[in-house]
């Protein structure tokens, strides 16, 4: 391709404002009927039909998942990490008892929704964000007690610039001591879990300014509505470890090993909301996700006391540390962990 034919330039980003409200004409569609996927190859999204009675719209059977490309400074496109997404995919299905999408074909459909989209995908910082989601068809509104037999598997394309309203200011968070979503759904990505965190998250946006509402059940530090959570100082970097109650974010598991890489220890362990106000003393706090990245905490507001992190800014080793995940994303920098794919 070349440079005449690329849509957007880095002047165009905030064009792409809001985060993932601009979208490619076509996507990539694939259905489960009767034991078995069948590719429908890819198709204008204004031909999308859905049943009124579908299960999904009824006893919200779907998951989701959103992934990157990157156009890198050569113009080659890349992808980060998509094995991993297609797994979290697949356990997502498997716990919502839908039909699980084959990994290969999964893959395909990614590929061929990027190649489509292929002129819309914008500069750095811009990425093409992917957003496959799986939805039971099955059209029987009296089927609250039973799995979705049937399913549409398709993959959207949205150019976007940066997540956050925000840009690169560091965010606001509320500490707030309840739960984001009921454990056996944490680690699952569903939309329910972003209806149950939505109400609170908004209120608290009206009340105290806050971009994000850190969810701490019982004094545990768990992760925001959209995003992991991260201590950062010096030398360590801390976060919960793996268990049910929360997303296992892929940046996380790459934030880690970059940091790890770089020579910071990693504590994987549980902390408690007295902990992390000691931390702000001293330390840093990031939240983490393909659509965060690495983004900076400035302030966090516990029983109406604001509490400032890094004088209010993203802190050196957060942006250290974001800056050599964003490398590897745009193939500046390698570090031979196999987290790219590359497409062109
Ligand atoms: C609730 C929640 N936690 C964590 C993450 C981060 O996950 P990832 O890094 O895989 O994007 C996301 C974003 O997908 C999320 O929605």
């Amino acid at each position: 391709m070349n440079s005449k034919s690329w849509r957007y330039t880095a002047e165009d980003l905030p064009q792409l404002s809001p985060f993932g409200s601009v979208l490619a004409d076509r996507i990539a569609i694939s259905r489960f009927e009767d034991g078995g996927w069948k590719s429908g190859g890819l198709i204008p999204m204004n031909d999308f039909r859905l049943h009124p009675g579908a299960h999904c719209l009824h006893y919200g059977s779907s998951c989701f998942e959103g992934l990157k490309a990157y156009r890198w400074d050569d113009d080659s496109i890349a992808l980060f990490r998509p094995d991993r997404h297609i797994q979290r995919m697949q356990q997502s299905a498997a716990v919502l008892r839908l039909p699980i999408p084959d990994r290969d074909e999964l893959m395909e459909m990614l590929v061929a929704t990027v190649m489509d989209a292929m002129a819309d995908i914008p500069p750095a910082p811009g990425t093409l964000y992917l957003r496959p989601i799986l939805l039971g068809t099955d059209t029987n509104i009296g089927a609250a007690a039973r799995p979705s037999e049937s399913a549409v598997l398709y993959v959207m394309a949205s150019p976007v610039g940066d997540y956050f309203a925000a840009g690169d200011r560091a965010l606001r968070l509320l500490i707030q001591e309840s739960a984001r979503t009921t454990s056996q759904f944490g680690k699952v990505k569903t939309g329910a879990n972003y209806a149950s965190a939505l109400g609170i998250t908004l209120d608290a946006r009206d009340k105290w300014g806050t971009d994000q509402i850190l969810f701490c059940p019982d004094s545990d530090v768990q992760e925001t509505g959209a995003s992991n959570f991260v201590l950062i100082d010096d030398k360590t970097i801390i976060t919960k470890p793996l268990c049910d109650s929360f997303l296992h974010g892929v940046t996380r598991d790459s934030v880690l090993q970059i940091g790890r890489d770089l020579g910071y220890e990693i504590q994987e362990k549980d902390f408690c909301v007295d902990d992390l106000l000691k931390w702000t003393q001293h330390g840093e706090a990031a939240l983490s996700g393909t659509a965060a990245v690495l983004a900076g905490v400035g302030t966090m507001i516990h029983n109406e006391k604001e509490y400032t992190l890094s004088g209010g800014e993203t802190g050196p080793n957060t942006q250290r540390l974001r800056k050599a995940l964003v490398s590897v994303q745009r193939g500046t920098e390698a570090n031979g962990h196999g987290w790219i794919k590359k497409l062109t």
